[in-house]
């Protein structure tokens, strides 16, 4: 099936007990089995079953099956955020005295777990421009487990070469995690392009209404988990085959980390995927109109999104994206004054600290997600102090435009 019906259909043939036609939310800690012996097979994996909803639960299987399918992957977790997951899926691979390699300009949280987290349990992590390529094959060692990017880096914008960086990963024999979170499966497949791990915050578009944080792994099949530098997993996979990596997750790490999503929030992010592809296609169409528009606007001094014409990622935009890249963009007004001001002045769009969601939002990143970092940290991240970070949303494009025309207005007129 397509995606648009994956979206709606995906992980759930209906309820057979009452007839429901939305996924009942299986709101139980535990599950009651009828002798001891059957909950003792169940534990043991001799007969499947569910346990206890940190492990699994029925609601979250429909949402990691409608995942997993619309990503084209082998199997997929849910998890209870992006955090989670990128944390799951990063600990499930590296450990002490290990390295990693991520790409500069991403999600300032993840930067943060790579570097004030996982380096305290001796985890190493170095981040690359993605600009040129070969930054990735040079910063490989024999310590280096995996390579972290992101489809279109947030705030930086930037866009890899993901075919390109695949192969550099598959040539070490290490896998490619891919946070397809700005894309999402409705613009981009990460595993039809060569990445091995897919991660996302469900909590964005896949939610579409800012409604509940999630987040999810999935594996696309293309990591051959007998091979590599991954002990445990390959000893699973002699029993379990190419399912070995999300067993282990799943089983051990996840479990273990306790990052489960709540039932109520799994059937949230159902419900959100159901409009996704057309909620993407309104996003990318609003984003390119507005950067269009602003960059046209003589008071604004700068505009990221890489579907514009002049980027420097459009070329690998129309590669893998088909040309629709989202609905995150970022712009300046020349100085952190001004960018308050606007911030302060708009009425439609909301200041808060989130993207993905129907309506537009609007952030002043260096002041707000990025706060514990230095001037010295920001440069690297593409962040600097006059940086807007726009979310458009579904409204209309003339509501939205105008919303920004007053609020620029206002912004110089205040801060003359
Ligand atoms: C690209 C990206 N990945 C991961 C995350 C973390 O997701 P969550 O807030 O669901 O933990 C975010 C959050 O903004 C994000 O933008």
């Amino acid at each position: 099936m397509k995606a648009d019906t994956l979206a709606v259909h995906g992980g759930f043939a209906g309820d057979g007990g009452s007839g429901a036609s939305a996924v009942p939310i299986c709101q139980t800690v535990s599950y009651a089995y009828n002798t001891a012996q059957e909950i003792a097979d169940a534990f043991a994996g001799r007969s499947p079953g569910y346990i206890y909803t940190r492990i699994a639960n029925p609601t979250t299987t429909a949402l990691e099956t409608r995942l997993a399918e619309l990503e084209d992957g082998i199997g997929c977790i849910a998890t209870s955020s992006g955090m989670a997951a990128i944390a799951s899926a990063v600990m499930g691979l590296a450990r002490a005295g290990d390295e990693i390699i991520a790409s500069a300009g991403i999600f300032g949280g993840t930067v943060s777990l790579f570097e004030n987290t996982l380096s305290r349990f001796g985890i190493k992590t170095s981040f690359v421009d993605v600009a040129d390529t070969n930054n990735f094959a040079e910063a490989i060692n024999d310590k280096t487990r995996l390579i972290f990017i992101e489809t279109i880096g947030n705030p930086r914008m930037d866009v890899p070469d993901i075919p390109a960086v695949a192969e550099i990963a598959n040539k070490a024999q290490i896998p490619l995690i891919v946070d397809n979170t700005v894309t999402t499966p409705a613009i981009f497949k990460p595993g039809e392009f060569g990445a091995d791990i897919v991660v996302h915050s469900t909590s964005k578009f896949i939610n579409g209404h800012g409604t509940a944080i999630g987040g999810a792994i999935i594996d696309a099949g293309n990591y051959n988990w007998r091979e590599g530098p991954f002990e445990e997993i390959k000893d699973v996979s002699q029993r379990i085959g190419q399912l070995a990596f999300l067993w282990y997750l799943r089983n051990v790490i996840y479990r273990d980390l306790g990052g489960c999503p709540a039932p109520m929030n799994s059937f949230l992010m159902l419900q959100g995927l159901e409009t996704l592809p057309g909620r993407m296609a309104k996003h990318c169409e609003n984003a390119n109109k507005l950067a269009e528009f602003l960059q046209s606007h003589p008071n604004v001094s700068w505009v990221n999104y890489p579907g514009l014409e002049d980027s420097k990622f459009n070329g690998r935009v129309a590669k893998l994206f088909s040309g629709c890249c989202g609905g995150l963009l970022t712009f300046g007004l020349g100085d952190r004054q001004k960018a308050f001001g606007f911030i302060d002045s708009v009425k439609l769009a909301k200041n808060l600290a989130n993207l993905g969601d129907a309506k537009t939002l609007v952030v002043h990143p260096a002041s707000t997600i990025f706060h514990e970092f230095g001037a010295d940290e920001l440069a690297p991240m593409g962040v600097t102090e006059d940086m807007i970070r726009v979310s458009v949303g579904i409204e209309d494009f003339d509501d939205i435009k105008a919303d920004f025309e007053q609020a620029i207005e206002r912004a110089f007129k205040e801060t003359k």
